[in-house]
C-alpha cells in the first residue's frame, strides 16, 4: 500500500524536476500567474487564450478556482469565450489540461474613458487649478496628462495630482482672454481627450477675507466696527486691489444692509441699538467687474454698545469711579478669597479648641482613674486588716 501512496508523489517530483530542467517555458507559467492581467469591456464578448494547449487535447477552465463559469464557450483550440460579461465575470481564470495548469489570467472589466467634466478655480492672478470628474465610470485605473495654453501659445504642462484628479498651472498668461486646457485620460481600454476653454478673468474668484472681527464701538449704541484681512492667497500689493462687500442685519431680520469698501475696516453707522447683529464679508477683484465674488465669510455675531450694560465680568475691571462705595462688586469678587481664608482660620481655631478640650478631659479622667484606684487599694488594705483582726480574735 505505501508504494501506491508514494508513487504519485514520486511522479509529481519527477514531473516538477523535468519541467524545471526542460527550460523557462514552463517556469514562466508560474511567474505569469500573478502578473497576467487581461482587461475587457463590460457587456462585450471576451476571449481568453489558454496558451500552450495543442489542438485536440481537451482543456478545462476554472473561474476563482471553481468549475462554475459565466455564460461561455470553449473553442476547439482551448480558448474561452465569455459572452456579454458583467462585473461578476471578473476574477482569476485558469486553464488546465491533463498535465496541469497551462495558464492563469486575472480578468478586469470596465469601460474606456469618456469625456471629463472640468471645472477650474482661479484664486489669484498667478494660480489656476482645474479638477475633473468622469462622466462615464470606467471601474479601471487611469492615468491623466494635462496641458494648458493661451491662444496661439505652446502647450505647457498642467501639473497633475492623480489621487485628487486635478492639475495646477502657475503664472498663466493672464492678459490673454482665452485659454485652453487639454486633459487626456488613458486606461487599459483606451484614451479620451477633453478640451475646455477658459476665460481666466471671469473665473478669478478670491478666497474669502480672513481674520474677520466685529466689535461694538464704545459710547455708540448704533455703531459696529468690522475689520478683516486680505485672503492669504491674494498678493498684498497695490497692483491687485480687492473690493469688499460687507453685509449686516439684526439677528432674526430678513433684510441685509450693505457697505462696499476697498479698506480693511468699516464702521456700521446704523445698527439697531440693543440687538444682536449678524455680519459677513466677501471680496472681489477691484479692477475686473467680470470676475467673481468670493464666498461669504462665516456669520459673525455682535451686539452694539449699550448705555446700561448688564453687569458682566468686563465691567468689574473698569469700575474705579465708585469712590469707596463698591460694596457689591468688592463683596462678589475680591473678598471671596478673603472669606475663604477666614473660613479656613475659623476651622483651625475650632479644631484647636476641640483638641485642647479633648486633652483636658483625657488628663482629668486619667487623674480621676488614678485617684479611684488609690482609694480602692486603701479600702482593700483596711478590709484586710479588719479580717486579720477578726482571724486573730477567733479562738484556735
Ligand atoms: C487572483 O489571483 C491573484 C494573484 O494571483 C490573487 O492575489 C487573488 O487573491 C486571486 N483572486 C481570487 C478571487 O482567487
Ligand atoms: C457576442 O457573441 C454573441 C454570440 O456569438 C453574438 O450574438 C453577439 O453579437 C456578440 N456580441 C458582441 C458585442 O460582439
Ligand atoms: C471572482 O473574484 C473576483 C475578485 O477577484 C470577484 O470580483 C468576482 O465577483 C468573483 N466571481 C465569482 C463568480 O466568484
Ligand atoms: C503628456 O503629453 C505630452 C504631449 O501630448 C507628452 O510630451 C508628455 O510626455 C506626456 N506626459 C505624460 C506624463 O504622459
Ligand atoms: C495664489 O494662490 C495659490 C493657491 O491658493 C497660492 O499657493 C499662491 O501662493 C497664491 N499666490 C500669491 C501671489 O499669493
Amino acid at each position: 500500500m505505501p508504494g501506491l501512496l508514494s508513487s504519485p508523489v514520486f511522479l509529481t517530483v519527477i514531473w516538477f524536476l523535468l519541467s524545471w530542467s526542460l527550460g523557462p517555458s514552463h517556469a514562466q507559467i508560474w511567474t505569469d500567474e500573478v502578473s497576467d492581467v487581461q482587461y475587457g469591456r463590460l457587456g462585450s464578448n471576451v476571449t481568453l487564450e489558454c496558451g500552450k494547449s495543442e489542438i485536440g487535447i481537451p482543456v478545462e477552465w476554472r473561474h476563482n478556482h471553481s468549475l462554475v463559469l459565466p455564460w461561455h464557450k470553449v473553442t476547439s483550440d482551448g480558448r474561452l469565450v465569455l459572452y456579454h460579461v458583467d462585473q461578476s465575470a471578473q476574477g482569476n481564470y485558469s486553464c488546465y489540461d491533463n498535465s496541469g495548469i497551462l495558464r492563469s489570467i486575472s480578468l478586469r472589466l470596465g469601460h474606456p474613458p469618456g469625456l471629463l467634466s472640468i471645472s477650474c478655480q482661479v484664486p489669484n492672478h498667478t494660480h489656476v487649478r482645474c479638477s475633473w470628474r468622469e462622466s462615464v465610470k470606467t471601474f479601471l485605473p487611469a492615468g491623466f496628462n494635462a496641458s494648458f495654453r493661451g491662444k496661439g501659445q505652446e502647450w505647457r504642462p498642467c501639473i497633475v495630482d492623480v489621487t485628487h484628479r486635478h492639475c495646477d498651472v502657475h503664472h498663466p498668461a493672464f492678459w490673454q482672454t482665452i485659454h485652453m486646457l487639454r486633459v487626456i485620460e488613458t486606461n487599459a481600454l483606451g484614451s479620451e481627450t477633453t478640451l475646455a476653454q477658459l476665460k481666466l478673468h471671469e473665473l478669478l474668484k478670491p478666497d474669502p477675507p480672513e481674520s474677520v472681527s466685529a466689535k461694538e464701538v464704545e459710547g455708540f449704541p448704533k455703531k459696529l466696527r468690522v475689520t478683516w484681512h486680505y485672503p492669504s492667497s491674494w498678493p498684498q500689493e497695490i497692483a491687485f486691489p480687492l473690493l469688499f462687500h460687507i453685509r449686516y442685519k439684526p439677528h432674526g431680520s430678513k433684510l441685509w444692509s450693505e457697505i462696499f469698501t476697498e479698506d480693511n475696516a468699516v464702521v456700521v453707522p446704523d445698527a439697531l441699538a440693543g440687538h444682536l447683529h449678524q455680519v459677513q464679508v466677501r471680496a472681489r477683484d477691484e479692477v475686473d467687474p467680470e470676475s467673481q465674488w468670493s464666498e461669504w465669510t462665516q456669520l459673525h455675531l455682535v451686539r452694539p454698545w449699550e448705555e446700561e450694560p448688564n453687569p458682566g465680568p468686563e465691567e468689574n475691571t473698569e469700575s474705579p469711579d465708585c469712590n469707596g462705595f463698591c460694596i457689591e462688586p468688592s463683596a462678589s469678587t475680591k473678598p471671596t478669597h478673603a472669606v475663604n481664608g477666614d473660613e479656613g482660620n475659623l476651622g483651625l481655631a475650632i479644631l484647636l479648641v476641640l483638641f485642647s478640650i479633648f486633652i483636658l478631659t483625657t488628663v482629668l479622667s486619667l487623674i480621676f482613674i488614678v485617684w479611684m484606684r488609690q482609694k480602692r487599694t486603701e479600702h482593700a488594705t483596711k478590709q484586710e486588716l479588719a479580717s486579720m483582726v477578726k482571724m486573730k480574735s477567733i479562738p484556735i
